[in-house]
């Protein structure tokens, strides 16, 4: 059997926020094509985590690796450039801006205008790509002119995810995507988890909704007061075992 590395790796990462032990030796590895959940209740460190992961606050201890390289994000910019991109629940999108210009916003494509020394938007090929993105994602939306604030939900999501796709993200990590949404709209948020499995992307998914996570995870790490105390493959857990589990932390 051929070992297979993972794809990042924290080891012993631990992050205080002065007296605050937010995050304690945590140890985890993520594979290629896994969706990930990370469960606990309020305070268990869940966003930090996903902070540190993001480059948006640095570890005052530990090492992540990614593709066995020992990483160092300053920003979640810089974790973008290296394929990290992170989604928070407010999708930071423009809503009065387009499908398009939501998607390429800060990598927009140009083209040359009367020769050499001009370049203009090229929003025919950004329209085209778009649409193309959220085709991967199998979402059709007619109008890539539409602005984003016309959009459900799950559109919205999958314009957020576009986006992410668009740096060439291979890790994508989701803060609570569906805590705002409705049934149906929950449903079509999963769908795009699903997708985004399916085309080997991996993705990191913190919730709350266990039949979410039960839903779409592959594996599922418990964190109780900044600590790992769980984390095993999903191989159709229950709701209710995962609710118990997250209750007895971890035992
Ligand atoms: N910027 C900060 N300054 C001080 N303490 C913080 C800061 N951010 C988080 N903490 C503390 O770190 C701990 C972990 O917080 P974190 O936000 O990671 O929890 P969480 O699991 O995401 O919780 P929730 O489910 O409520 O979102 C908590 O005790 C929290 O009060
Ligand atoms: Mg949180």
């Amino acid at each position: 059997m051929t070992e297979v590395s993972p794809l990042f790796s924290l080891r012993d990462v631990s992050k205080r926020y002065g007296a605050v032990e937010a995050l304690t030796g945590v140890d985890l590895d993520v594979y290629s094509g896994d969706v990930i959940a990370i469960c606990g209740d309020n305070g268990a460190g869940k966003s930090t985590l996903i902070k540190v992961l993001s480059g948006a606050e640095i570890a005052s201890g530990g090492e992540i690796m990614l593709a066995g390289r020992r990483m160092h994000f300053r920003s979640p910019q810089d974790a973008l450039a290296q394929g990290v991109a992170t989604i928070y629940q407010d999708l930071a999108l423009a809503p009065r801006l387009s499908i398009t210009a939501n998607i390429f916003m800060g990598a927009e494509l140009t083209r040359p205008l009367l020769g050499r020394f001009l370049r203009v938007l090229d929003k025919a090929r950004m329209a085209k790509q778009a649409e193309a993105y959220l085709k991967r994602l199998a979402v059709s939306i007619d109008d890539m002119s539409t602005p984003v604030e016309r959009l459900s939900g799950g559109q919205r999501q999958a314009v957020a995810i576009s986006r992410a796709l668009r740096w060439n993200a291979n890790v994508i990590i989701m803060d609570e995507p569906t805590a705002a949404l409705g049934v149906r709209e929950t449903a079509m948020v999963l769908d795009l988890i699903r997708r985004l499995r399916e085309t080997r992307h991996t993705v990191v998914l913190i919730s709350h909704n266990m039949a979410d996570v039960v839903a779409v995870a592959t594996r599922v790490a418990i964190l109780k007061s900044g600590r790992k105390v769980f984390d095993t493959p999903i191989d159709g857990m229950s709701a209710g075992r995962l609710a118990g589990l997250i209750m007895s932390g971890g035992q």
